[in-house]
């Protein structure tokens, strides 16, 4: 029997881990710094929770869930991301009564039954924040700002080819009119479009700007432009966005036919995208969504949120960044009666957090120093029958190769001084 993991679903293993912390590790700092706190929200959810949210006509709830039925015929779906489960648990705990905002953070996995390829999987990774509260165009450009800091903190930001998009979809005022224009002139070019885009331009015509078709892009070249048929309102707000970002000095790029595969976005929508990522070249993503909470029954709150891919994130870091780390000290005791006084030795050094490592099975010298060396261990402690004979061990510095004779009397504080104080 030959069983092994799913197709789009990957293991992350021992060796990749450091760069994994990595990202982890820079994600947490500056999510303190902004004011975040984690949430940990369930890997299920009834299905109804994303249809509604994310939208009955997008590919994610028409044909990328991973929905089924429980014993009790409940019909559940694995999260195809966060922001719809983080609202549910807003309105559910009533997070509005408690904070004048509510900015919070999640770092997991996310199921969409996907086509595999280089970037795309079926079991990804995202970290993504949302903040419920403010309206204004300020925490869009806090949000933007978090992502490029992050950028910064990681060293992608030295990709030339990473940019950000940013565009507005309207609101439920100034939409419709757009969508109205958008479908009589789709309707217009309906021969060349392809058959999704076609079926597309009923149920969810926006969509269409947004196909890889190269026939359907060059067909779409005169589609009327979402920014001209903003309300006000939005175009005030789009206008103020952009304003904020100049002012951190963030660069953009406006691109009026992004329209983002979730249908809950109000307003400002945005994207970073890198051209060393492949065919999934986006990043990260998100935007506002002013109408979601309401939507799913509670109180007139707006939303604004992003989301960023771990796998990609980590695909694109430099190779000098989660150099995995050796562990402190190797033991290698030779013999049943070294091995037997270097045991207590090795527990207490563990419990005062020096990682430490001994050979048990009894294997040579060299075979050792192998081992230690694989392990990247910083020192050696060689206990041999010799040694213990004459109440000492030797500590070898695996860098510098220097080697220093300590009494075993007092081994345990010679080492605890020697890296606590060194
Ligand atoms: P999304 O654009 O669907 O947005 O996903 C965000 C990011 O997740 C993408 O930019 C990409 O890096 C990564 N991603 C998505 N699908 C896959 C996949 N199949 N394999 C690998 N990586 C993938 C959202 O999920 C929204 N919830 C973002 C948001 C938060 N908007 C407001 N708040």
């Amino acid at each position: 029997m030959n069983i092994q993991a799913i197709k789009g679903v990957k293991d992350i293993l021992p060796a990749d881990m450091p760069r994994w912390d990595f990202v982890e590790k820079c994600l947490r700092s500056l999510f303190k710094s902004f004011n975040f706190r984690e949430i940990k929200i369930p890997i299920f959810e009834e299905t109804l929770l994303f249809a509604r949210s994310i939208g009955a006509g997008t590919d994610i709830v028409e044909k990328e869930m991973y929905t089924f039925e429980d014993r009790d015929g409940k019909k559940l779906t694995l999260r195809p991301e966060g922001t719809a489960s983080v609202v549910r648990a807003f309105i559910e705990h009533n997070l509005n009564s408690f904070a004048p905002l509510t900015k919070v953070f999640y770092i997991g996995p996310m199921f969409r039954h996907e086509r595999p390829q280089k970037g795309r999987f079926r079991q990804f990774y995202q970290a993504g924040a949302e903040v419920l509260g403010p309206s204004g165009p300020l925490q869009d450009v806090e949000i933007i700002s978090f992502v490029t800091q992050f950028f910064e903190k990681t060293g992608l930001s030295v990709d030339p080819t990473l940019v950000l998009e940013i565009n507005s979809v309207g609101c439920p005022a100034c939409r419709p009119n757009y969508k109205k224009v958008l479908q009589d002139f789709l309707t217009g070019i309906a021969n060349e479009l392809c058959d999704n885009c076609k079926r597309r331009t009923n149920t969810n015509p926006m969509r269409v700007l947004d196909c890889k078709s190269e026939s359907c892009q060059k067909a779409l070249a005169g589609a009327p432009d979402i920014l001209k048929y903003l309300c006000g309102e939005c175009a005030g707000h789009f206008d103020e966005v952009q304003k904020g970002l100049s002012l951190l000095k963030i660069r953009f790029l406006i691109n009026s036919r992004l329209v983002r595969g979730l249908d809950y976005y109000t307003k400002t929508a945005f994207e970073w995208k890198s051209g060393n990522l492949g065919a999934q070249n986006t990043l990260a993503a998100g935007g506002r969504y002013d109408g979601l909470v309401e939507e799913l029954g509670g109180p007139k709150v707006p939303g604004i949120g992003f989301a960023l891919g771990m796998e990609r994130v980590i695909s694109l870091l430099d190779p000098s960044k989660g150099i995995p780390e050796g562990i402190d000290l190797y033991i290698a005791a030779l013999g049943g009666p070294a091995q037997k006084t270097a045991l207590p030795l090795l527990s207490k050094l563990r419990a005062l957090e020096i990682s430490a490592e001994m050979d048990v099975i009894g294997a040579s010298l060299k075979s050792q120093m192998k081992k230690a060396d694989r392990l990247h261990a910083k020192y050696v402690l060689i206990l041999g029958e010799a040694e213990l004979a004459a109440g000492k061990a030797f500590f070898r510095d695996m860098k510098t190769k220097a080697q220093e004779e300590f009494p075993l009397q007092d081994m345990e504080s010679t080492l605890i001084k020697k890296f606590h104080v060194s």
